[in-house]
Formats: C-alpha cells, sequence, structure tokens
C-alpha cells in the first residue's frame, strides 16, 4: 500500500488490527467477517514504525515471547526461534537487551517476533525505513521469501516505490481514504488508473493532447505537434492529457517525431536523463541508455520518437485512462 503522507494507511491497518473502530465497511479473513472479533484473537503479526520491543526482555526472549504465550512444546519454540534468529541475522546477539541495539537491529527483533507465531495476517507499516539502503534490500528479499515459504497475506505500507514492487503480488494506491488502482505493480506503472497514479508511480510527463479520429483510426497530437496513430478505447474527437514517461520517448537525429532542443543533460551511470525543450515551450524529461563516447550535446536539435504502444492517455480530467493493451 503506497500513497501521500496522511492518505490513511496507518489507519486502515489499524482497522485490520481492531485497534480503530470501523464506521463503515466489512474486513474479510477469508470468508470470515472479523469486524467485531476481539483483536487478541484475530491471530495478527504486527510490525509498526516505532518498532515495540519489549525493553526489559533479550533478543531471544522477545522472539519467543508470542510462542510462549501459545503453548508449544519446548522443543518447537526453541527450534522456531532459532530459525527466525538466524533468518533476521540476530542470533550473535540474542543475549542482548534491546538498549544496546541499533535501530536496524531492533526493527529485525521485532519483525522476528511477529513472523515466529506464523500468524495469518501480517501488517507492516514502513517495517525497513529506518535501515541502511543496502541492509533493507536484503531484509526486503528476506521478508518475500519468508512470507511466500510460509504463505503468510501480508499487507505492507511504505514510501518507497521499488521496495513496493519488489514484495508486492498487487499494490494498492491511496490517496485521501480512497484507493485509486489496485493492480499489479506491471499494471500500475505501465496502465495506471488515473493520471493521479501516472505522477505517483516513477516519473512521467503530463502533456495536453488532442485525440481526432480519421478513416476510424484515432490519431493523438501532443502540445500541438503532429498527430500520431494510437490505440484507444475512445472513438470521440476531444482534449485529453497525455502521460509519456522519460522512457518512452527515444532521442533521434532525423525521422518521425516531435522537434526539440536539447536543454541540459544529466549523466547517472546506466542512464542520461535530458531536458528537451518543444516547439511550444514545454520542458520535458527524457531517459535513455548512456552511450559509450558521449552525451547529445546541449542545443541539439533532435527529434523524440513516441513508443506509442506504451504511453498512456487520459480523459481531460484525468481520471479515466483510454490507452489499451499491455
Ligand atoms: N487518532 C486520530 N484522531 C484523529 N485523526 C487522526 C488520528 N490518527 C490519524 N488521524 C488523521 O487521519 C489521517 C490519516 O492518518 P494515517 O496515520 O492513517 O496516515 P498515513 O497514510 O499512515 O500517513 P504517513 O505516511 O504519514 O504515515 C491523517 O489526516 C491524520 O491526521
Ligand atoms: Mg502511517
Amino acid at each position: 500500500m503506497l500513497g501521500p503522507s496522511g492518505c490513511g494507511k496507518t489507519t486502515l491497518l489499524r482497522m485490520i488490527a481492531g485497534f480503530n473502530s470501523i464506521e463503515g465497511g466489512d474486513f474479510y479473513f477469508n470468508e470470515e467477517r472479523i469486524n467485531d472479533k476481539e483483536p487478541s484473537k484475530r491471530n495478527i503479526g504486527m510490525v509498526f514504525q516505532n518498532y515495540a520491543i519489549f525493553p526489559h526482555l533479550t533478543v531471544r526472549q522477545n522472539v519467543e515471547f508470542g510462542l510462549k504465550q501459545r503453548k508449544l512444546s519446548k522443543e518447537q519454540i526453541k527450534t522456531q526461534t532459532d530459525k527466525f534468529l538466524k533468518l533476521m541475522q540476530i542470533d550473535t546477539y540474542q543475549e542482548r537487551l534491546p538498549e544496546r541495539l541499533s535501530g536496524g537491529q531492533q526493527q529485525r527483533v521485532a519483525l522476528a517476533r511477529a513472523l515466529a507465531i506464523m500468524p495469518d495476517v501480517l501488517l507492516m507499516d514502513e517495517p525497513l525505513s529506518n535501515l541502511d539502503a543496502k541492509l533493507r534490500v536484503e531484509m526486503r528479499e528476506a521478508i518475500r521469501n519468508i512470507q511466500k515459504e510460509v504463505g503468510i497475506t501480508t499487507v505492507y505500507v511504505t514510501h518507497d516505490q521499488e521496495e513496493a514492487m519488489a514484495v508486492s503480488d498487487r499494490v494498492a494506491i491511496m490517496k485521501d481514504g480512497i484507493i485509486q488502482h489496485l493492480g499489479t505493480p506491471q499494471d500500475i506503472y505501465h496502465r495506471p488508473e488515473n493520471t493521479f497514479v501516472a505522477t505517483f508511480i516513477g516519473r512521467t510527463n503530463l502533456l495536453e493532447g488532442k485525440l481526432t479520429q480519421e478513416n476510424g483510426q484515432m490519431y493523438v497530437s501532443v502540445e500541438q505537434e503532429a498527430p500520431f496513430a494510437i490505440d484507444v478505447n475512445t472513438t470521440e474527437a476531444q482534449d485529453v492529457v497525455v502521460s509519456i514517461r522519460p522512457e518512452e520517448f527515444q532521442i533521434c537525429t532525423s525521422g518521425e517525431g516531435i522537434k526539440a532542443e536539447v536543454l541540459d543533460s544529466i549523466f547517472l551511470g546506466l542512464n542520461t536523463h535530458y531536458y528537451c525543450k518543444l516547439g511550444n515551450g514545454k520542458v520535458i524529461e527524457v531517459v535513455s541508455e548512456s552511450d559509450l563516447r558521449s552525451n547529445v550535446e546541449k542545443g541539439s536539435e533532435v527529434v523524440l520518437a513516441v513508443k506509442s504502444h506504451k504511453i498512456n492517455v487520459f480523459d481531460q480530467n484525468g481520471e479515466t485512462n483510454y490507452s489499451k493493451g499491455m
């Protein structure tokens, strides 16, 4: 689940967990409606923004905690605890108290404790936001693997788009308490429901466009440039909003496309970002794979070919996506 700060992500998780009242709507775990079920009976594992581990218990005791409450045998408790201490890479300081751990280490204790009880549903609210970049990537892979292995339905809140794509089967984009788009990571990126989703996930250029029809074929022109054929779900000529991601342009020296002037470029290793000015003055962002020798020079006149099957065409309000196919 992704969305701007304050859109209601934590509130929704707290409703699932039973910590917030539910004024409307129903929550189901499989076929079971859980609106009125006791929070303690929901068998939920939780890792929230502020890791609440017990300060007076050692790392090992923290991980054991939920298991002891479940009255498992001593042996089962030991096996399960060892497994998750190791998976979360906290086995070397299992006898320490939390106050002698770093923030990232404490967060891993919280993760181990939540996973060890084999919950039916796992709720995670930015569980990795306090970890450094490298550990975050390692941990998200560990979470993904454990989650797949044990098969726990997980609702995962993050601000990190790449993390969202990496851990999820489905991504929900929320705005002002309303889910704007629920779909696979590919779906959300390539065929966003509306312009909010298109701009929230990844980078894009939102351009003014006009749809026209000729002999049953639809054409779109962007920013008053020459029209090109486009596959859309409407036959109505109209003003539209066209979303073209930076990588959906190709910089060419000649041929068909939109004429532009290169204003500036930033070399980022794998890719180079270009800022290009169109005929009407609009500046857009273009990304292309870096060339071995040189960037396209500042001030060059170029032609931007559009990968038209990839771009998205929205109605004038940006609420309906007319584009077809993936
Ligand atoms: N206890 C509360 N009483 C009243 N309003 C609250 C309460 N908790 C949160 N809110 C409000 O509800 C809205 C949603 O808050 P929530 O914490 O769910 O946002 P969020 O999407 O998790 O944001 P963030 O990404 O910053 O964590 C916010 O406008 C917030 O101010
Ligand atoms: Mg929150």
